[in-house]
């Protein structure tokens, strides 16, 4: 055993001291990467917890600029269907758009309309030539849903299609011309090879921060757990076009984690694989070596976790970020900071320690966009937010993620709780990339990249901490970015 014993800091033990500056929030640029190959326009990312990320927080985030990672408290078959969700729902062009043939009922196409929120299909014959399309309008009313989709729908002849090439803008003149709201496009043969819609021609209008791969489709990340069936649920995910996989456990400087990733690696060469979860700089070196694209950073911050109590382990997450980021740096491999930002100036502050985005689960979990419902509790709106680790989680299938997938009787590492309502997604966002871009002003760096190599932090005592919240008043109107520390 090591005779010294260091200190370790969280966000709340540090400062970031203010320099002089040229640069306003509104000037900032907020872009980062998130893994080797995913750049993102804010560092945000939303935690895979089956309180937080499934495809609409999925979508919502990355359309803010950052990704959201579906969790895997589920099938195979249905995280397959939430990553196809995010991945189908904004395109620039769909380039393997649903379809149904000429024979097919018309109730299928309404099940598939309704289970993929679109509302039209085209219709291709065998050998994959367009004959037709059905919208919702052609089956308005309609009270016999056995009919043939042909006796319904647009026929070719009636049908505006463009050749494979138009360019996005010519799609969209056709789109208003014909007063249609889906664009077919075609090869020489006819052959159906996309499909431009207007509702993605407004979506890339309305949010121009997307963060997107190189088709135009928003960023998706998967969670994988070290479980028997990971290529197989790999597998599966990858025909769906996810971005990366994240292997998530409570500790990722682990052989059964290492050996994931190997076997990720040599079967899944296009794709990121990230790791983690771990606070140290020898993790950070191993887990490099095995040539992972991001890692990620974090054990026992999250407001959800108790596994420091549980188990007397973790590294006080601002020094793990500081540490970790440092060896990473050598590797050219970016660090996400996992777990423990409570306000908008920890994010700052983990960007300025070295990590080139945050994962959050607390702060997103209040919102519309994560699973569940609000509910009222002495009249303030509440969603339930719980940990991975928690006993409920666990047995919902997060067991492996603490190793204990094969014990009779569970020792949580986590808790179950509610947070407040926080509104839409886009509302809470707004407010920390807020805090983002103030933070940098405050300290002359218009880019993250200045940030990690010119901030300079100093340490308080808990009288400066005390100082740093609000204090003697009481507060009678709480703003959007502030929650007390309860
Ligand atoms: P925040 O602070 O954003 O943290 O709510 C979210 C992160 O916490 C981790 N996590 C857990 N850690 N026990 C733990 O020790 C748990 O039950 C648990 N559930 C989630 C996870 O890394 C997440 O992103």
């Amino acid at each position: 055993m090591d005779k010294k014993i260091p200190l370790s800091l969280s966000f709340d033990d540090v400062l970031l001291i203010p320099q002089k500056s040229r640069v306003l929030p509104k000037n900032i640029i907020t872009e980062s990467i998130f893994s080797r190959n995913i750049g993102l326009n804010i560092p945000i990312v939303s935690a895979a917890m089956d309180t937080v990320t499934e495809s609409k927080m999925a979508i919502a985030v990355a359309r803010e600029g950052g990704i959201g990672i579906i969790h895997k408290n589920m099938s195979i078959e249905r995280q397959a269907e939430e990553i196809d969700k995010v991945k189908r729902y904004e395109s620039g062009m769909i380039t393997n758009p649903i379809t149904l043939g000429p024979k097919n009922k018309i109730h299928e196409a309404v099940d598939l309309m309704h289970r993929y929120e679109i509302s039209g299909i085209p219709i291709i014959d065998k050998a994959l030539k367009i004959v037709g399309i059905i919208t919702k309008r052609d089956i308005l009313f309609l009270d016999n849903l056995e009919e043939n989709i042909e006796k319904r729908m647009t026929k070719e002849i009636e049908l505006i299609t463009a050749k494979k090439g138009t360019t996005f803008d010519n799609a969209k003149k056709l789109l208003q011309k014909y007063k249609i709201e889906k664009l077919p496009i075609i090869d020489d043969n006819k052959r159906l090879i996309g499909l431009i819609t207007i509702k993605d021609i407004i979506k890339k209008e309305l949010y121009p921060m997307a963060a997107k791969d190189k088709f135009g489709r928003l960023f998706v990340g998967a969670a994988l757990g070290v479980t028997e069936d990971i290529i197989e649920r790999a597998n599966e995910l990858v025909k769906m076009n996810v971005d990366c996989f994240i292997v998530d456990t409570a500790h990722g400087h682990s052989s059964g984690v290492i050996n994931a990733i190997k076997k990720l690696k040599s079967k899944f060469s296009n794709i990121d694989i990230i790791a983690g979860n771990v606070a140290t700089a020898r993790a950070v070196k191993d887990l490099a070596l095995l040539g992972v694209d991001a890692i990620k950073v974090g054990v026992g911050p999250g407001s959800i976790c108790t596994t420091r109590v549980i188990a007397g382990v973790g590294v006080a997450q601002f020094t793990a970020i500081y540490e970790c980021s440092y060896e990473a740096k050598k590797y050219n491999v970016p660090v996400i900071a996992d777990g423990g930002i409570k306000y908008s100036g920890d994010i700052v502050k983990a960007l300025a320690a070295g990590a080139s985005s945050v994962m959050i689960g607390g702060l997103l979990a209040g919102t519309d966009e994560s699973p569940g419902s609000t509910e009222i509790h002495e009249g303030r709106k509440f969603k339930i937010y719980r940990g991975m680790g928690s006993i409920d989680a666990m047995k919902a299938g997060s067991s492996d993620r603490y190793f204990q997938s094969d014990v009779s009787k569970f020792v949580p590492e986590g808790v179950v709780g509610k947070v407040p309502y926080s509104g839409t997604v886009k509302e809470v966002i707004y407010q920390l990339t807020g805090g983002i871009r103030s933070g940098m002003g405050y300290v002359g760096c218009k880019t993250i990249t200045k940030l990690q190599k010119n901030a300079k932090f100093i340490r308080i005592t808990s009288a400066g901490l005390r100082e740093s919240h609000p204090h003697d008043i009481i507060m009678t109107k709480e703003p959007p970015n502030y929650e007390p520390m309860r």
